[in-house]
């Protein structure tokens, strides 16, 4: 599989398990990323790319699981292939046994605690609505810009109890922050939205009544309170977890529906659909790429791999595997076992947000499905795909009738 004039891969690879496969700058994943993974079912169930410094590619969606659920055998303390080594290890998803738990156990209580959460749909539906509301009447606009992107970012600040004064700067600081081109800008964009977490880390929540902020102050680990430094890592955490996947997710969605007019009526049909047809398409078109490292030199299904190596877990991949799923690229609401899907992960590390995510696409889809009528992509529009961590479209210019 190797073509020649590239870079050597280490020794301990076989020859015959090394190609290619860029997933960030490919040019395939600008504008067809989908395709890009659909491919790989050619390939072998894990291969070895020459790109991007060297990496494992597992291409089977029960492999893929098994890797994310080992805690054991894979360390998840990296985020990025090439590794960016920054020392920012997020927390707690850079974070492996035992302290993982630990941190993991007191932000589900404080922030997705079930009195946190049953807020959530109204709120997301007031959202939801406004959005809508405020560009229905045009026939048109960039459904990602004007509806994916804002919503998440508002429920977030709300839920956290979070100042949505300056919420037009913070979409900004945040949109750089995911989508910057110059590493300048992405560090400043951090910097800013730095600031901001701990402003709101340092205000007083006897003052505000804010109940989550005044949990996390009081929170223990090891007997000891949070550091200041431990809180913001949380906090930012949650905005890097929470924002940019929900806004992706919710984009490829209506991207999907805009331009595949038979599913899109079976959802005005019968919008009690919604929730199955989300499930289906967190599959179809999954979008968290998640590295794991070998935490010593192993074994894995006969691949020898070394402590260190960098392996790449795609969801989109994992979703798009015929042997786990027939006839993957096709969007099936009635497929059968449609939540046996592993878009957000799997094992100790699952996603934390995944109720939250969950509601905000739903509700989303049943304000847009009955009040965008007959929503469809602007005639010679051509998408554009960011890849990378999370695999996000640019922008959607869409219309609909009056
Ligand atoms: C459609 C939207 C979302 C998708 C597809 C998604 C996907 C994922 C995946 C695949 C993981 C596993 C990471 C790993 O194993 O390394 C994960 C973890 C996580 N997610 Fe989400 N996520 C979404 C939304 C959210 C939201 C809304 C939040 C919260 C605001 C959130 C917070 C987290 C956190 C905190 C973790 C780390 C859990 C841990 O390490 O124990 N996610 N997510």
């Amino acid at each position: 599989m190797n073509s020649g004039n590239e870079p050597s891969a280490p020794s301990h690879v076989p020859p015959g398990l090394i190609a290619h496969f860029d997933f960030h700058e490919g040019t395939a994943m600008f504008s067809d990323p989908w395709g890009a993974f659909q491919a790989l079912n050619e390939r072998p169930d894990i291969f070895y790319s020459l790109d991007l410094g060297g990496f494992w590619v597992i291409t089977r969606k029960h492999l893929i699981e098994e890797v994310i659920a080992n805690s054991e055998l894979f360390s998840s303390a990296y985020s990025t292939i090439p590794n960016i080594d920054d020392d920012l290890r997020l927390i707690p998803p850079n974070l492996d046994p035992p302290h993982h738990a630990k941190y993991r156990a007191l932000i589900a209580q404080i922030v997705f605690s079930a009195k946190a959460m049953a807020n959530v749909e109204k709120d997301a539906r007031a959202i939801a609505r406004e959005l809508i509301g405020a560009v229905r009447h045009k026939g048109t606009c960039d459904i990602m810009l004007e509806i994916a992107r804002p919503l998440p970012i508002r429920v977030f600040l709300n839920l956290m109890g979070m100042p949505v004064e300056r919420l037009d700067e913070f979409i900004h600081w945040v949109e750089v922050f995911f989508r910057g081109t110059s590493a300048k800008d992405v560090g400043t964009a951090r910097l800013r939205v730095l600031e901001f977490v701990q402003k709101w880390i340092d205000s007083d929540p006897d003052k505000s009544g804010n109940r989550i902020l005044a949990e996390l102050k009081a929170a223990q680990v090891d007997g000891r309170p949070l550091t200041r430094d431990e809180l913001s890592n949380i906090v930012l955490t949650l905005f890097m977890a929470g924002l940019d996947t929900v806004s992706a997710a919710i984009g490829h969605m209506l991207l999907f529906l805009a331009t595949h007019p038979v599913h899109l009526q079976a959802l005005v049909a019968e919008p009690k659909r919604i929730a199955v047809a989300v499930e289906e398409m967190l599959r179809r078109f999954g979008l968290a790429n998640l590295v794991r490292v070998p935490r010593h030199d192993l074994e894995f299904h006969g691949v020898a791999m070394k402590k260190g190596d960098l392996v790449l877990c795609s969801m989109g991949i994992a979703g798009l595997d015929e042997t786990a799923s027939p006839r993957a690229e096709a969007v099936d609401f009635d497929r059968p076992n449609v939540r046996r899907h592993i878009a957000f992960g799997a094992g100790a590390h699952l996603c934390m947000g995944q109720l939250l995510a969950r509601t905000e696409i739903r509700v989303l889809l049943e304000e847009v499905v009955p009040n965008l009528k007959r929503l469809r992509l602007k005639a010679g529009t051509a998408i554009e795909y960011k890849p990378g961590s999370v695999l996000t479209v640019r922008g959607i210019p869409a219309e609909w009738d009056l």
